[in-house]
């Protein structure tokens, strides 16, 4: 696929809305998260090497915000358990309908995707072996958490796996300053102006929330978790698996 480059933020705005995972963002997408996001490409490849190790037989597997699907794709690449699925779940009708496009051209497998509209917060999760929140539950209001955690939880089963990467935040302003300035340091080496990172960060400053890994890891532990832990990070990024 030729990605799109994203040039949504590049000229001056008069005024910048929060932030929408409309169809305008749906285009550039790859780009966007790939220019974005430290690390994104080893977090996909490597969740795709997760879930062909924590995928049971006959189970569902999440892909929970799944934007275009490369987290689906990813774990469709490398499962080989008989008879699993994966259900990949967003509430964006561009995201959905663009991933629609992009799973029919992937001969990668034969393992079912079923690509569904829907906000993950109604969506009931059963018989599942692997769910992933790949930079999802940041955009879930705060007091919503934990109740989507736990149901992620009820859902799994026995020794089933969440993965769960997110934005984080730091108890130390000198710790949170360091990652601001080195993330912002990436952002301008991968062709981001200054002015695109500013009104970017504007239009995300109210829908997206990132917590410390400590509360993380609270959450998880209070949803019943076995435990938690961080196997990636990069700068103010981070994805961290938790075992039922
Ligand atoms: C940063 S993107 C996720 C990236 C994607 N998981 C990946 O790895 O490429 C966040 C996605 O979550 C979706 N989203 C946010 N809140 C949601 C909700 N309540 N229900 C379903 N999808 C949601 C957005 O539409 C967006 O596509």
């Amino acid at each position: 696929m030729v990605k799109k480059q994203d040039a949504i933020y590049a000229a001056p705005l008069d005024e910048i809305i929060d932030f929408h995972f409309d169809e305008k963002v749906a285009y550039v997408f790859p780009d966007m998260i790939q220019r974005s996001v430290p690390g994104y490409g080893t977090m996909i490849s490597t969740i795709g090497i997760l879930a062909a190790k924590y995928a049971q037989a006959n189970s569902h597997c999440y892909d929970l915000g799944c934007s275009l699907g490369a987290v689906s794709l990813a774990m469709r690449q490398r499962i080989s358990q008989p008879d699993c699925d994966i259900i990949a779940v967003d509430n964006s009708p561009a995201m959905i309908e663009r991933g629609h496009q992009l799973l029919v051209s992937d001969a990668s497998s034969t393992i079912p995707v079923n690509m569904v509209c829907a906000n993950i917060q109604d969506v009931t999760i059963e018989n599942a072996s692997v769910v992933v929140l790949n930079f999802t539950l940041q955009f879930i209001p705060l007091e919503e958490r934990l109740a989507l955690i736990k149901r992620i939880y009820q859902g799994l089963n026995p020794g089933g796996i969440l993965i769960l990467s997110e934005k984080i935040a730091f108890e130390y302003r000198d710790i949170q300053r360091f990652h601001d300035e080195s993330h912002h340091d990436f952002k301008r080496a991968n062709g981001y102006s200054d002015l695109e990172i500013s009104q970017k960060r504007t239009a995300l400053e109210r829908v997206m929330i990132p917590e410390t890994l400590a509360f993380h890891q609270q959450r998880l532990t209070e949803a019943g978790f076995k435990f938690s832990d961080t196997w990636f990070q990069c700068f103010n990024f981070a994805s961290l698996v938790a075992v039922k």
